[in-house]
């Protein structure tokens, strides 16, 4: 086993990639759909499939380009969590171009994928580890005893962080995805111009379990106080750079500062409790500025490795699906055609002896 392609059509990019033994990225080939959903505000699942179906075969052509189908030696492909139409695709696909190639297939839970997106620059990691994967649809922190065997600590109670962002976006005129845009404003604004009435929560006896929803009332109630008027909808990224009044811009900041302040509160607490080697991070909202800042504070604090993936690797992409897969097919892991899409599949099978978890 030595060259692996990936798949992943789990949400709204189509993506393939070539990678040679879980390290060498030889291909990364994203097509988004974002131009699709934009006008929605949002992923429209039936427009995900079919634009899923239209760019499927030229993705993987593209990333086949290099090595040829003759080169392949395994299929990884994302089988959920996800939209189940859009899982459909490129499951399929794989499970067709894996009968024809007579290579194995295995099925990858996208979140492990995120979890491996920070091989390709830093390499295999130490265990125990801690991971926080922060994306459109997911918060999940786990935790790594040993290779391939993970415990999920806690997850979202409501919205993820970047559909928080989102949102917030959405309600400020800003378009569609609004993590970037947010991001931008923000490092022209000042948090402490829109103070919001907002603490990170602290969950009775789920200690690593987030929330975003007392965040999204605090940023309601707070556009209603300061009657501030949305951006007219349809305005180029630029022209909302451009044209941004200052008190979004100050609300920007706040929001960023509150979301970034929850996610590290929590991971704070899980790293004093299970002293990992090492925190792994990925997902969409990782290509934060403040975010990654605040992260690298942390670990530097607390004298932990902390591993944050390129953007490029942070958001969707089939280039983790493939090493994470790699992972699986070295150890002789197969799957065959009766693999499912599987839109709820939890990652978590770790039940061993571990250490007292924080209690608040
Ligand atoms: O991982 P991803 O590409 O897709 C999912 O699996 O959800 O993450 C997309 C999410 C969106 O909610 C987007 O707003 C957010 O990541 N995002 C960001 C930034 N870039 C993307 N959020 C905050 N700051 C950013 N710079
Ligand atoms: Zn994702």
């Amino acid at each position: 086993m030595r060259t692996v392609l990936g798949i992943e059509t789990s949400c709204d990019e189509t993506a393939a990639a070539v990678v040679i033994e879980g390290r060498q990225v030889i291909s990364n080939i994203i097509a988004s759909q974002m131009e699709f959903h934009r006008p929605y505000g949002g992923v429209v699942p039936e427009i995900a499939s079919r634009q899923h179906l239209e760019a499927m075969a030229d993705v993987v052509a593209c990333a086949v380009a290099e090595t040829g189908f003759d080169g392949l030696d395994g299929i990884a492909v994302t089988y959920g969590p996800g939209l189940v139409g859009a899982l459909l695709v490129g499951l399929s696909y794989a499970k067709a171009l894996s009968l024809a190639l007579d290579v194995p297939l295995v099925g990858v839970h996208h979140i492990e994928g995120h979890l491996f997106s920070t091989v390709f620059e830093y390499g295999d990691w130490d265990y125990p580890a801690l991971a926080l994967i922060v994306s459109g649809g997911h918060t999940d922190l786990f935790y790594l005893p040993a290779a391939l065997t993970y415990e999920r600590l806690g997850h979202t109670r409501d919205d993820a962080a970047g559909e928080a962002y989102d949102k917030t976006a959405r309600r400020l005129g800003l378009g569609y995805p609004g993590g970037p845009i947010l991001d931008r404003l923000a490092q022209t604004g000042r948090a402490e111009a829109a103070p919001l009435v907002y603490r990170p929560p602290l969950i009775p006896d789920a200690p690593y379990d987030f929330s975003f929803s007392g965040l999204k009332t605090a940023v309601l109630r707070y556009i209603r106080e300061q009657q501030i008027v949305p951006l007219p909808e349809g305005l180029t990224r630029d022209a909302i750079l451009a044209q941004a009044p200052d008190n979004i811009r100050h609300l920007a900041a706040s929001f960023q500062q509150a979301v970034v302040n929850t996610l590290v509160g929590v991971l704070e607490r899980a790293i004093v409790a299970y002293r990992p080697r090492v925190v792994l991070t990925g997902g969409g909202v990782v290509c934060n500025s403040a975010l990654r800042q605040a992260l690298a504070e942390l670990a530097e604090r607390m004298g932990v490795g902390i591993r944050i993936p390129h953007p490029k690797y942070t958001t969707d992409n089939a280039a983790m699906i493939a090493a994470a897969g790699y992972a699986h097919l070295v150890r002789g892991e197969r799957h065959n055609w009766s693999l499912e899409p599987a839109p709820s599949l939890r990652l978590g099978n770790h039940t061993a002896a571990r250490p007292q978890p924080f209690r608040a």
